[in-house]
């Protein structure tokens, strides 16, 4: 079978495509600085937890259910444009996928409760109960995090897509050795903005010990993560490594401005400097987020060129959408300007 023949046509989209694909990565930065501030965190209180050192934990665990709140709300924007630029990809993969991509919802709505009895019923549950709670919650948003990777891998290869045909009805992306890497990527980077989350914590409230547990949790992650993101670049299938390297000029220009961006950040680190850490890593992230799209467009560059798409060129809508955009940004500015003069500045 032709897997080409199972890729439905793409819809005509209403204006050209660079504004889909400069949202679409804008708001996935913005998802992946939520969930690692709130994933990270959680990870990195867990084991003080287990260390018997619950504070640290009991202190994130207030921050948590916002954090998980304003992570799903940031990635229904992402998950919009992608559908409006690359759903004849997405659809499938999650269709292929079926009930492990069904499963997200019920696991995401038992972890957002976990965090929410960890923080309000503290004091009434027993240590054990309260650790086994947390540890479900944390595994159950890894669960969720592993199923998007694998939705935004199947959707990249339809070369698999006839397994349907031979019997798996529902499938994961476990053959594709790009997958191990590229998921231990995203969580190591996980575990390195959630020790700047704690970092920030601290620096608001010239608390000097979460400064030194986040910046050094930061530093040990992001090491590791050099050593991840040169695995996931030598998996990445054929030659597709070689247009990080000169190869295809703007994608190499966008992975060594996302290298020299985690170097100032890492610097930054080093020098105890955490306002400036955290600039340079929602900057790294913003970067390696363009990065990964690059590699979206590589990997589909076989089956599908995003300028082929029709264009209708009926720009009321995009007003439209720009100008609630530009509102509510002014609103939520606004709503976090009373939220901290009603705390004093207290983060
Ligand atoms: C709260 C738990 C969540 C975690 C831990 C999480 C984690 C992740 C991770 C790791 C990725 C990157 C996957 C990859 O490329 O390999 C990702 C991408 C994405 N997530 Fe989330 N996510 C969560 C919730 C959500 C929710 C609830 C939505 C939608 C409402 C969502 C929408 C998206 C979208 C659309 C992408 C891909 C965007 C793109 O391809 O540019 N996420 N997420």
């Amino acid at each position: 079978m032709n897997p080409a023949s199972l890729i439905p046509l793409a819809e005509p989209i209403p204006v050209p495509w660079p504004w889909f694909d400069a949202l679409l990565v804008i708001t996935f930065a913005a998802h992946i600085l939520f969930m690692n501030s709130m994933l990270g965190s959680a990870a990195i209180g867990l084991v003080h937890a287990f260390k018997g050192k619950e504070g640290l934990t009991r202190d994130i665990g207030q921050k948590l259910p916002p954090l998980l709140a304003l992570t799903i709300n940031l990635g229904v924007a992402p998950l919009l444009f992608l559908q409006v630029n690359y759903g004849q990809f997405d659809y499938v993969s999650s269709v292929l996928m079926g009930g492990w991509w069904l499963c997200v919802i019920p696991v995401l709505i038992l972890s957002y409760y976990g965090l929410y009895a960890y923080k309000f019923a503290y004091d009434s549950m027993s240590r054990p109960r309260r650790l086994a709670i947390f540890s479900l919650s944390v595994g159950g948003l890894l669960y969720v995090g592993f199923m998007l990777s694998n939705n935004m891998t199947i959707m990249l290869r339809p070369e698999i897509w006839s397994r349907y045909f031979e019997g798996h009805t529902a499938f994961l992306n476990w053959g594709d050795p790009a997958i191990y890497p590229r998921f231990l990527h995203f969580m190591v980077g996980t575990v390195a903005i959630g020790g700047v989350f704690i970092a920030l914590l601290g620096h608001w409230r010239k608390q000097e010990e979460y400064v030194a547990i986040g910046l050094t949790w930061f530093i040990r992650a992001t090491i590791v993560n050099i050593a991840i993101g040169l695995w996931f670049l030598m998996a990445l299938p054929g030659n597709m490594m070689l247009n990080f390297m000169g190869q295809t000029l703007p994608a190499t220009a966008t992975f060594v401005a996302a290298l020299a961006s985690a170097a100032l950040m890492l610097w930054a680190a080093i020098r105890k400097k955490t306002t400036q850490t955290a600039v340079w890593a929602a900057t790294t992230v913003l970067f390696m987020s363009f990065t990964r799209h690059w590699v979206r467009t590589l990997y589909l560059e076989p089956w599908f060129r995003i300028e082929t798409t029709p264009i209708t060129h009926q720009y009321g809508s995009l007003y439209l959408f720009i100008g609630f955009l530009v509102v509510g940004l002014a609103l939520i500015g606004y709503m976090l300007k009373l939220y901290f003069k009603s705390r004093g500045g207290e983060a």
